[in-house]
């Protein structure tokens, strides 16, 4: 990696591993995560104006406005814990967030230094979707198949409830494919235009997927 900050986009289709993969490069390298999808769940639980207006897009499978997550990122990025990295995952999702993020970081002084791009099929994403759990205390992510908590039901780190998230049911998950698709993919072109994406296989194992991000990111 050039220089000492590690500014990061982690770019894929809902079940692609963006959460899971951040998990594991927070703790790597103690930059921060900002997941655009769980600053808005939070909005959302805390009945916020801007949560009320994301709810409905969200729970159809829709993108929230741009205007919406443009502005909570930018807000986001300025904060110190920014200073020596960052890992964007699940912004930017359209081509209007992507030139607003390079706005923002031009003007924040910063640039980006690698677009990790998690390539998975389709049905494996469903099924990554229909069998996440995730935990009620400290939203850690399970999958009842492929990454199973110790106790059914209970978080392995906190002991507390896991649930369902709201969108991950198949009709909205198909919805949110699609979504993808159409709005979000062409950032791999973009960012590939830019020699800033990193394809990764995301169809192997956790563990795998972790130690080939870690290993293409060393040497690029
Ligand atoms: P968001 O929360 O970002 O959801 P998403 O992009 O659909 O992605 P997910 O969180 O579902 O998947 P992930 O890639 O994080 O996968 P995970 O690691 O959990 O966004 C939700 C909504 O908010 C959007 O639909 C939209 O409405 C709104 N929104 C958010 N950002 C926005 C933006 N920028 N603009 C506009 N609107 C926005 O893994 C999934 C499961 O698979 C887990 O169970 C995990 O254990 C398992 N798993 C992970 N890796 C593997 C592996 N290698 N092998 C087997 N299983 C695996
Ligand atoms: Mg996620
Ligand atoms: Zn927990």
């Amino acid at each position: 990696m050039k220089g000492k900050e590690m500014n990061l986009i982690l770019l894929g289709p809902p079940g692609a591993g963006k959460g899971t993969q951040s998990a594991a490069l927070v703790e790597r390298f103690g930059i921060p995560q900002i997941s655009t999808g769980d600053m808005l769940r939070a909005a959302v639980k805390e009945g916020s104006p801007m949560g009320l207006k994301a709810k409905s897009c969200m729970d159809s499978g829709a993108l929230v406005p741009d205007d919406v997550v443009i502005g909570i990122v930018r807000e986001r990025l300025a904060k110190e814990d920014c200073a020596n990295g960052f890992i964007l995952d699940g912004f930017p999702r359209t081509v209007a967030q992507a030139d607003s993020l390079q706005a923002t970081l031009e003007d924040l002084g910063k640039e980006l230094d690698a677009v990790v791009s998690l390539e998975v099929d389709a049905d494996a994403l469903v099924e990554r979707l229909t069998g996440r759990r995730i935990c009620k205390g400290c939203a850690k992510g399970y999958h009842l198949r492929f990454d199973p908590p110790t106790i059914a039901g209970r978080c392995d780190l906190c002991g507390s409830e896991l649930y369902q998230r709201d969108d991950d049911r198949e009709e909205t998950i198909r919805k949110r494919l699609t979504v993808y698709q159409e709005q979000t993919s062409p950032l791999i072109d973009y960012y590939r235009q830019k020699g800033l994406l990193i394809s990764i296989d995301g169809m192997r194992d956790i563990g795998v997927v972790q130690s080939d991000i870690a290993t293409a990111l060393r040497i690029s």
